[in-house]
């Protein structure tokens, strides 16, 4: 099993020393926030596994307000900005670096309370049989009423309008919810906008305002509706996994991302 598409192995070079520039902290303000409220519901000290660290833009907050944090990086790009960004801000997180098809591997003295695999990475795993390994591999590393949070981009929404959006990108990039209404990604300098969406695959490029090609590209697997939802269900039990639309509590087709919170029973 691939741990992700070949198409991602370079991105990260072009990616990491400006991942805090595509997605700004202004921009993770609602995701922060929903972040925050469900932390809230457990005591101070729980331990918390960032399962892509990228360049620490939830792992350091949430070390500033005391949680004990182990950051997962696997690509050496991400993982070069998120120390440098920790030794500056003097927080404290051990950081780790394994693929989550091997975290199997991973023995931890005490089990997470919560483990995150949030800023739309599960869609860098392509294949069923794979897709499944990852979950259980989080699963496992929580304790009993221990919470995975994961996130996914609303890829149906792009298949259904594959012909609109590929047409007109000034027009999707601006105004469109479901493919940019600026959550998580999309700062004054880099925006994300897709040069292929097809069954299973989309291509987001890494835009550059006031250029005409992208920077990079992420490969993207596209879950379709309820398929990501569908993997959690089938390993936490459909009663314990919990689904937003863009941070609301509710199901909205148009949402430009979902988030969903699985307890371990
Ligand atoms: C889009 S970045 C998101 C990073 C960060 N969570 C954020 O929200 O900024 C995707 C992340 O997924 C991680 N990733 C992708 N495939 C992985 C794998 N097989 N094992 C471990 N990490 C993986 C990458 O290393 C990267 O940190």
């Amino acid at each position: 099993m691939k741990p992700m598409h070949s198409g991602n192995y370079d991105a990260g070079k072009i990616m990491g020393p400006i991942w805090d520039q595509f997605s700004p902290v202004k921009v993770r303000k609602d995701h922060h926030e929903f972040l925050f409220k469900i932390l809230k519901t457990f005591p101070p000290n729980i331990k918390i596994f960032d399962s892509c660290l990228g360049s620490g833009l939830d792992a350091i907050p949430l070390a500033k307000r005391g949680y004990t944090i182990i950051g997962n990086e696997f690509d050496e790009n991400y993982r070069k900005t998120a120390k440098n960004k920790i030794n500056e801000e003097k927080v404290k997180i051990e950081l780790i670096n394994y693929n989550w098809l091997n975290l199997n591997q991973y023995h931890t003295k005490t089990l997470f309370d919560v483990v995150l695999c949030v800023g739309n990475s599960i869609c860098y795993i392509f294949g069923k049989e794979a897709q499944q390994k990852v979950i259980r591999n989080f699963h496992r590393l929580l304790k009993k009423d221990g919470i995975l949070i994961i996130d996914e981009r609303n890829f149906q929404f792009m298949l259904d309008r594959q012909k609109e959006i590929l047409g007109d990108k000034e027009k999707f990039v601006s105004t469109h919810s479901g493919l940019n209404k600026h959550f998580l990604y999309g700062g004054e300098k880099y925006y994300p906008y897709p040069v292929k969406i097809e069954e299973n695959l989309v291509i987001m490029g890494l835009w550059e305002t006031g250029k005409t090609k992208p920077l990079s590209h992420f490969y993207f697997y596209a879950f379709k509706r309820n398929e990501l939802r569908k993997l959690l269900d089938e390993v936490f039990g459909s009663e314990n996994v919990k689904q937003y639309s863009d941070y609301q509590e509710k199901f909205n087709q148009e949402a430009g991302f979902y988030q969903y919170v699985c307890k371990k029973s």
